[in-house]
Formats: C-alpha cells, sequence, structure tokens
C-alpha cells in the first residue's frame, strides 16, 4: 500500500518574520517566501510549516492573534498566501499553517469586546477572576514567560488568565463558541489549500476547570520548596475531542492533510498521537552531547509510539530553542555536533523537522539586550536572554548588505561573520553544511521505500552509536577522538572528508557520523 505523504517526510519550519524579505523592509514576507521556494525544494524537503503570519501586535512575534483569517500586512496579504502555496504545489511541496488555539492577541475582537464592560458575553470566551485579597492574582499559576498568569484587565475590577504574555490572553475552551470558531478556522485555512497545520501549544487548550491552586511540596534533592509537577493545570482529557473532530474535517481533504500537535512530552504522545486525532508531535532532542543520552531519549521517543508504522517526528531545533551548533559546543566543534547530529536523526525511521538556518550551521547570536524583542527577555527583566538569537535572519549572498537579506537593516541585525556561511557561498560546495544536507536529503529519498519502518541497535563502543535498518548502518561517534567500527557495506554519506571505510574497517573522526549501505 503506497505510504501517505506525510510518513517520513522532511520538513523544513520558516520562520517568516526572518526567512526572505521581498520588498527590502527589513522584515522576512510571503512573496520573500515564495521568491526562495526553489531554494527549500532543491534542498530535498517534503513540505514547509511556515510560522503564524496573521494579523497581530507581534508581542509574540504572530504567536499573538489579532485575526486568524488574514495575513498580517507586514506580512503581505491573503493573494500572497495563494501565490506561495500555488507556487509551493507546482514545486510539489506541502505548506503547513501554524494554528494558534490556546490564546489569542489582546487586540482580537473577542477580547476587545470582553474587557469594554463587566457583563459583556465575550468574556466566557477568556478566563476571568477576581483578585485574591491585597491585590493578589486569582490563583498562582505562572506564564511560561516569568511572573504570574494573570493581569488586571485594563479597567474592570477582574483579572485574565495568559500562560504566556500578558497580551495573549488564554481562550476558555469550555465555552462551546470557542471550538466552534476553531473549526471555522481550520475549514478556512484547509479550503485554501493548507496542508495542514502545526498546532501550538496543543495540549493546553482546557485548563482544570476548578483553577485550583498549584501545590508546593519539597523538592527531595534540593529541599527547596517547588510546584508539584504531578499537579496538572492543562492536558485535560476534553482536548482529545477537539483533535478528533479536526481529524474528522482533515479527513475530508484529498490529499492528505496533517495535523502536528507542538507536543514534546513523550509521555503525552500515545494519547494525542493516534488514527483518529494528531498524525504526529515532535520529538525534540535537546541534550548534551553525550551517546547514552541520546540513545535513551531515541528509545523513549520510539517507545511512546502506538499502532502501526507509527514513527517519531524528529527535530533538532525550532524558534524556541538556542541553535544546535552553539548548543553542541559552538565553532566548529559545534558545527561538527550539529550535523553528525543532523545525519544521526535523518538516518532513523520517522518524520524530521529542520528549522530553517539549521542547514547552514547557523549559530544563536548574542544580540545586545537594546535589540532583544522577546517577550521572554521582557517580562523576565531580561534574566533569561529569550530566543531572538535564534531568530536572526537568513544570510543569502555573501558581500551584500546584511548579507543580502534586505538593503536596509532587518528587524534583527545578522552578524557580520555570516557572510562567509550565506546560502551562496554554501551552494556550491558540497563540504560544506549545506551541502552535506542536499546530499543526506537527497540519499534518504532515494532510499526511501526500500528500508524497513523499524531499527535496531548495533553493538559500539561506549560513545559511539550505531544503529542499522536491513541494508542501511548509521554511526556516530560523540567521542573528541577518532574510533574505528567493524563496517557493514560501502560509504554512502559521511560528515566529513575524514570518514572512510578501508579494509572492513570504519574511520570515524571525533563529532562524526557516517551512513553505510551494505
Ligand atoms: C510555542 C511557540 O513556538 C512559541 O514561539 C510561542 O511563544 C508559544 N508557543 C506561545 O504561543
Ligand atoms: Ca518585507
Amino acid at each position: 500500500m503506497p505510504q501517505p505523504w506525510w510518513r517520513s517526510a522532511v520538513f523544513y519550519e520558516i520562520y517568516v518574520r526572518s526567512f526572505a524579505d521581498a520588498n527590502d523592509d527589513g522584515i522576512g514576507d510571503l512573496p520573500g517566501i515564495t521568491s526562495r521556494l526553489e531554494y527549500i525544494r532543491d534542498l530535498g524537503v517534503d513540505a514547509v510549516w511556515l510560522t503564524p503570519f496573521y494579523p497581530s501586535p507581534q508581542k509574540d512575534h504572530g504567536y499573538d492573534v489579532a485575526d486568524y483569517f488574514d495575513v498580517n500586512p507586514e506580512y503581505g496579504t491573503l493573494e500572497d498566501f495563494d501565490r506561495l502555496l500555488a507556487r509551493a504545489h507546482e514545486l510539489r511541496l506541502k505548506v503547513l499553517v501554524d494554528i494558534v488555539p490556546n490564546h489569542t492577541s489582546d487586540q482580537h475582537e473577542w477580547f476587545k469586546a470582553a474587557v469594554t464592560s463587566p457583563d459583556n458575553p465575550f468574556r466566557e470566551r477568556y478566563h476571568f477572576a477576581d483578585p485574591r485579597p491585597a491585590g493578589m492574582p486569582p490563583n498562582n499559576w505562572t506564564s511560561s514567560f516569568g511572573g504570574a498568569a494573570w493581569s488586571p484587565e485594563p479597567k474592570g475590577p477582574q483579572w485574565y488568565l495568559h500562560l504566556f504574555a500578558p497580551e495573549q490572553p488564554d481562550l476558555n475552551w469550555w465555552h462551546p463558541a470557542v471550538p466552534e470558531e476553531f473549526e471555522r478556522i481550520v475549514k478556512f485555512w484547509l479550503d485554501r489549500g493548507a496542508d495542514g497545520f502545526r498546532i501550538d501549544v496543543a495540549a493546553a487548550l482546557f485548563k482544570r476547570r476548578d483553577l485550583a491552586d498549584r501545590p508546593l511540596i519539597t523538592d527531595r534533592v534540593t529541599g527547596a520548596a517547588r510546584f508539584d509537577s504531578a499537579f496538572g493545570i492543562i492536558d485535560q482529557p476534553q482536548v482529545h475531542a477537539v483533535y478528533r473532530r479536526w481529524r474528522q474535517i482533515a479527513n475530508l481533504y484529498q490529499p492528505d492533510r496533517v495535523l502536528v500537535g507542538e507536543i514534546f512530552d513523550p509521555r503525552r504522545h500515545s494519547r494525542y498521537i493516534l488514527p483518529d486525532q494528531l498524525h504526529m508531535a515532535f520529538a525534540l532532542i535537546h541534550l548534551p552531547w553525550d551517546a547514552t543520552l541520546w540513545k535513551r531519549s531515541i528509545d523513549t521517543s520510539r517507545r511512546a509510539m502506538r499502532g502501526p508504522g507509527a514513527e517519531p517526528t524528529w527535530t533538532l531545533a525550532n524558534h524556541d530553542v538556542v541553535r544546535p551548533v552553539t548548543r553542541l559546543g559552538g565553532g566548529s566543534t559545534g558545527r561538527a555536533r550539529a550535523l553528525a547530529a543532523l545525519l544521526m536523526l535523518l538516518g532513523l525511521p520517522g518524520q524530521f523537522f529542520l528549522y530553517q538556518g539549521d542547514e547552514l550551521g547557523l549559530e544563536e547570536v548574542d544580540l545586545p539586550d537594546d535589540l532583544r524583542q522577546d517577550p521572554v527577555f521582557l517580562h523576565t527583566g531580561g534574566s533569561q536572554k529569550g530566543r531572538d538569537g535564534c531568530r536572526v535572519p537568513l544570510p543569502w549572498h555573501r558581500g551584500r548588505p546584511n548579507a543580502g537579506f534586505s538593503t536596509v537593516a532587518p528587524w534583527l541585525p545578522v552578524p557580520m561573520a555570516w557572510d562567509r556561511l550565506a546560502v551562496d557561498v554554501q551552494a556550491g560546495s558540497g563540504e560544506s553544511m549545506l551541502g552535506h544536507l542536499r546530499k543526506a536529503l537527497a540519499e534518504r529519498k532515494r532510499l526511501a521505500g526500500g528500508l524497513p519502518q523499524g531499527m535496531r541497535w548495533r553493538p559500539a563502543p561506549a560513545g559511539v552509536l550505531a544503529y542499522s535498518r536491513d541494508r542501511m548502518t548509521v554511526a556516530c561517534n560523540f567521542l573528541d577522538r577518532a574510533v574505528l567500527l567493524p563496517a557493514d557495506g560501502r560509504l554512502l554519506l559521511g560528515s566529513n572528508p575524514l570518514v572512510g571505510v578501508k579494509r572492513g574497517a570504519l574511520r570515524l573522526p571525533a563529532n562524526s557520523a557516517a551512513w553505510l549501505l551494505a
């Protein structure tokens, strides 16, 4: 039976604001993306995920949606979206839209109505509550961006819940108008031709109905008081009915439309990734460079899958985490490790998500504080630097202002040093990060279908991981010195020119990976 297109697919995450700028105003936009779709096709991916491009005050760069049925004028128009989609489809690329159901912007019509008077019916679509005595928030929940999860409404007497920034009020999914509205939104984008959705904070929609305080407990290791993580405030069972409904809607369309949940905890995956709910959720590997930890994490993610053929959706990064090159050691070591990690994960059965710029080996940028824009930075008083450093615009052309992103200063500055990492520099070399990734994605495509879904670990020395999928073996050396392994076949790919097979032995230099074919 032919596989649905999304099984084993490779997705490329486009951070819209920073991908490509068509009108040279320093901000990425939809026409910019359309003009660069050949680059993405040539990379060898199957689909793109566009981060939110809706009208938005940009307090959380698009994750604060003011209107779910339109395009932010900074990014273009609905017609620009249609053109992007049409061109992507011509190039055989699928396009996922980011849907943000947990919260709206405080500039969304519903919230603006809600705060006009204490008896406005739209209040019930959010969580409003009376403060506790002495002006304390209604409960002790905290925002992921720092501080209390509640803020006083602008003029009225009550407070409202926001698990993220104060400009992102949480919707009350217990109110029937909310699920109804989101079904309309889902249909709107599917009717326009979108191939599916990445669902923002997918497990968070329903909050516990009693809005009870989280109990404080004493940490057994540190002795310090902390919130009891076993006391769930989100992830209520009612959320599954929402995704069953979305799946029924998606199933009405051909070719297949997909639902990708932003859910990282593998313990949740088995409840969401099901034939009648989500197609996939992220297996993000965000670990120190240690073979034992990586093996454990790969096993945990694979074991979390239920159902025939279900395999994890591997990912190394997204627009919320420190760039892999930096995380894994920075500089040439970090780059070598990041490439080895990519080859190791790309060899596994399952889907893969690549974050824009990781194909170029970009590093996290240490921006001056006065240029930082992330609400995480702003709401923690700078104690957390936030995510701007992984969101810096892409370098396209060596020797042009702002590495070819735009002629004017972009919304975040492109480091001078990125000139030599520009796309046009790397595209010409098979030994560049981009060159290696293109090769890996081409081989992956060539081998697809011929490889079994499963994998099995092979014996390997400490600090090295090796696995096989039928004829293919993948090995990754986490050590800072070279190792020799028995080679089973010929070398298909090596993450650096010193990887080699000689007289039945595979030589893996420090921090490198290889694919072999028997
Ligand atoms: C997850 C998104 O990836 C992140 O960028 C955003 O800040 C939060 N959800 C809130 O929407
Ligand atoms: Ca622009």
